[in-house]
């Protein structure tokens, strides 16, 4: 069922655009996000107080970029937690908390228990989960599916852009029934939501080919780093966890500001670092701020490669190598400057020879604690 693809990882990838289509697919309405199977829990959602979201491994990557959506949109605060950090330190949550979990197989022990310390603790719940029928939405008051289609290999990919693509919707739902968000933002995001699968497409057809040949060059490469800020720190999180999963090669994300308080101490001539580069035009700020944190490790050997939107020249004199992405607003960048590094781990894999469906000591759901 690879469907003439060499690897389920490589089907996946490939499947990135249609995850993100088929997530947002039936959830707009008159130029508003409204989610079908939340209708009816308004009440709910204007009296929280709070949200808390769970999830473990990529999927609580996904909620630590979600987080910036909920808290901008809809104007409540967001606290993400791994859930098997959560469901062991006894945590201050009840009816006024939406504890809402986030998991693709809707199977994974350590999200599922959280979940039920939640509901004991009297929180409301709801599962943002890519399968049908699976126990966490079982387990959970409400549930939103995404619609990435069954995902095979053990490292996750298409179903990560969907859950972006559902929590955003999420945010844009809440932030209608909370009346946080003005039409106008409702309309412009949902305009973004639906040209991410064409830009998406874009990276695959111009830069796939780029990609894979970097990986080729680097598979003897024993340490990469990740760096990023704001919704690109989880981004470098996520980069760093496909690597590490798929091709054993030591790998760590940073947020790139914490750089200088003891991750710079790391930095050595060659060492390979990914940058994930913020819109120089929708982010000016954390651009320069960026490019800066570029300068400082170039400075001392690094070879940088950078994700930065197409058209961005500021990164050209100190990048050894630029990954082109679409422009889009900044809070969307994550959902485009993740399919790069999807694809630097699979060549990676690749390139070593390893099965990269199958890495060795992992399973696709985890259903122990
Ligand atoms: C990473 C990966 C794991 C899962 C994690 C949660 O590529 O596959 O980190 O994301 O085990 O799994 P789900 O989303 O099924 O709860």
């Amino acid at each position: 069922e690879k469907g003439g693809w060499p690897s389920f990882m490589a089907k996946e990838i490939s499947e990135e655009p249609e995850a993100v289509a088929n997530t947002v697919l039936g959830r707009t309405r008159d130029g508003q996000v409204v989610i079908p199977e939340l209708e009816g829990l308004d009440d709910l959602f204007r009296g929280i107080s709070r949200i808390v979201i769970v999830g473990a491994g990529t999927a609580a990557y996904s909620a630590f970029v979600g987080k910036y959506a909920i808290e901008q949109w809809a104007r409540i605060p967001v606290e993400v937690e791994l859930a098997h950090e959560f469901r062991y330190r006894s945590p201050l949550v009840g009816p006024d908390v939406l504890v809402v979990s986030i998991s693709q197989s809707g199977e994974t022990m350590d999200t599922l228990m959280a979940v039920k310390e939640a509901t004991r603790l009297g929180a409301k719940t709801l599962s943002i989960c890519n399968t049908q029928g699976a126990t966490i939405p079982r387990e959970s008051d409400a549930v939103v599916y995404l619609h990435a289609g069954p995902e095979v290999a053990v490292a996750s990919t298409k179903a990560f852009v969907a859950q972006i693509t559902g929590l955003y919707l999420f945010a844009l739902h809440l932030g209608r029934v909370r009346g946080t968000v003005p039409a106008e933002v409702q309309a412009e995001s949902i305009d973004e939501l639906n040209t991410l699968p064409e830009k998406i497409r874009w990276i695959l057809e111009n830069e796939q080919e780029h990609i894979e040949q970097l990986a080729h060059w680097m598979a003897d490469t024993r340490s990469v780093l990740f760096l990023g800020r704001h919704v690109g720190y989880p981004i470098a999180l996520e980069g760093a966890l496909k690597l590490k999963e798929i091709s054993y090669i030591h790998a760590e994300g940073f947020a790139a500001g914490e750089l200088k308080h003891g991750p710079i101490a790391l930095v050595e001539p060659g060492l390979p670092v990914f940058v994930v580069v913020p819109s120089p035009s929708g982010a000016p700020e954390l651009h320069s701020k960026v490019v800066s944190n570029i300068q400082e490790i170039r400075a001392r050997g690094a070879r940088v490669i950078a994700i930065a939107e197409a058209g961005d020249a500021a990164v050209l004199p100190f990048a050894d190598e630029v990954l082109r992405i679409p422009l889009a607003e900044p809070l969307f960048e994550p959902i485009l400057a993740v399919v790069p590094l999807h694809i630097f781990a699979m060549g990676l894999a690749n390139a070593k020879g390893l099965d990269v469906d199958q890495p060795r000591n992992l399973a696709k759901s985890v259903t122990v604690e």
